[in-house]
């Protein structure tokens, strides 16, 4: 990749938004306003504002590999608890996508180092569910349901959350998990009975 091209593609890009407004970077510049959080993989085939058709400052990011969100990670953490807090997003959104690396390398049995931990979240989720997965003979569906079971998982981990479950309590509040299958381009909504988890969730997670 030319990194001097990205340069020019910026300026390119600038006289682009002035020429369709001239006070857009003026107006981006008083502050963010989004109205979802979204958490997806970092991938690189599945670019989040791209995909969802949303302009800048329309949607908080979070982006790691395999869209996780464990419990100690600080990161994804603040960012939850700052888009939920502070900026009061009323959405916030886990997106999968199929032929997730991530997701692929964790029903392998290969020691990768440094990701061994990160990894593991995503075994764990096979465990959790692993009558289910281990039902299914062809891999590829297999593959696609674990993909599908992680978001549902890291939505269960956004419910955990004090600041999340303040929110639910109270505002108008939701949480999404989708996927995006790269096949296609289609975003599916997996339609998460969320009112059934929180139940579930709530008897061991609940906080005041
Ligand atoms: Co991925």
């Amino acid at each position: 990749m030319d990194i001097q091209q990205i340069f020019k593609n910026n300026q390119a890009w600038i006289k682009d938004k002035l020429n369709v407004d001239t006070h857009y970077f003026e107006n981006l510049s008083k502050g963010q306003n989004p109205d979802i959080l979204y958490i997806g993989c970092s991938d690189s085939r599945v670019s989040a504002e791209e995909l969802m058709g949303v302009a800048p400052g329309e949607a908080f990011i979070h982006r790691n590999i395999a869209n996780m969100v464990p419990n100690s990670d600080l990161s994804a953490m603040s960012v939850i608890e700052y888009a939920v807090k502070y900026l009061k997003v009323h959405h916030v959104v886990v997106c999968g996508h199929y032929y997730c690396g991530g997701v692929k390398a964790a029903m392998e049995s290969q020691d990768l180092g440094i990701l061994n931990p990160w990894l593991r979240n995503i075994r764990d989720v096979y465990r959790i569910h692993k009558e289910e997965l281990n039902a299914l003979t062809d891999e590829d569906s297999r593959y696609k349901r674990l993909v599908e079971l992680n978001v549902q998982e890291q939505c269960v981990n956004v419910i955990k959350t004090a600041v999340v479950q303040r929110a639910f309590r109270e505002r108008k509040f939701t949480v999404h998990g989708w996927v995006f299958d790269i096949h296609s381009g289609k975003l599916i909504d997996l339609k998460i009975d969320f009112n059934d988890i929180l139940e579930h969730v709530m008897e061991i997670y609940h906080l005041d």
